[in-house]
């Protein structure tokens, strides 16, 4: 994706198809900045969890705050039991998002990805309806 339109299809497809996945946009000022995504996996009440942020609304806390949201969201409401995600290595920003958020580091998957001909490693977090809840304040959250 390069533009600012292909950004907003592609979110836009996201949030309204009725397959597996509970997207959330982040939104300020009006306009798409992010997104936290939850790929439910029906059979085992677990989601796999993901987000991301543009360049410009990086650094300021939100991927953190609006993934603390949704990953309370999904454990209750959502009515899943387990969340996991999985980060390379290389993208410390990735963790702090997950620790934030109330996950906790549970393993590394060593030299799993090939990229640019390295091998990176993966470090993998999850967060049980049972864990506790981290000390971020929720956002609001607005469906449809
Ligand atoms: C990873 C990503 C979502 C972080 O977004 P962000 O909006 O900058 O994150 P936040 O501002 O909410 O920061 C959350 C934490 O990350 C930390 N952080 C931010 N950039 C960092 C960096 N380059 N190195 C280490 N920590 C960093 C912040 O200090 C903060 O931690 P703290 O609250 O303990 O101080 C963003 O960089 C991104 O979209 N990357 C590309 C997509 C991606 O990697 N997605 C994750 C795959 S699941």
């Amino acid at each position: 994706m390069s533009t600012l339109a292909e950004a907003e299809r592609y979110v836009s497809r996201l949030v309204k198809s009725d397959s597996r996945h509970d997207a959330w946009a982040i939104v300020a000022d009006h306009a798409l900045v992010g997104l936290v995504c939850v790929s439910v996996d029906d059979e085992n009440r677990s989601g796999w969890f993901w987000y991301w942020m543009t360049d410009a609304a990086r650094g300021r806390g939100w991927t953190a705050a609006a993934a603390a949201t949704i990953a309370r969201w999904a454990l209750t409401t959502g009515e899943l039991a387990r969340l996991e995600l999985g980060h390379r290595v290389n993208n410390p920003a990735s963790g702090a998002v997950a620790r934030r958020a109330g996950f906790v580091k549970e393993g590394t998957e060593r030299e799993k990805f090939l990229v640019g001909g390295q091998r990176i490693d993966v470090d993998t977090y999850g967060r049980l309806r049972s864990d506790p809840s981290p000390s971020l304040d929720p956002i609001p959250m607005i469906d449809g």
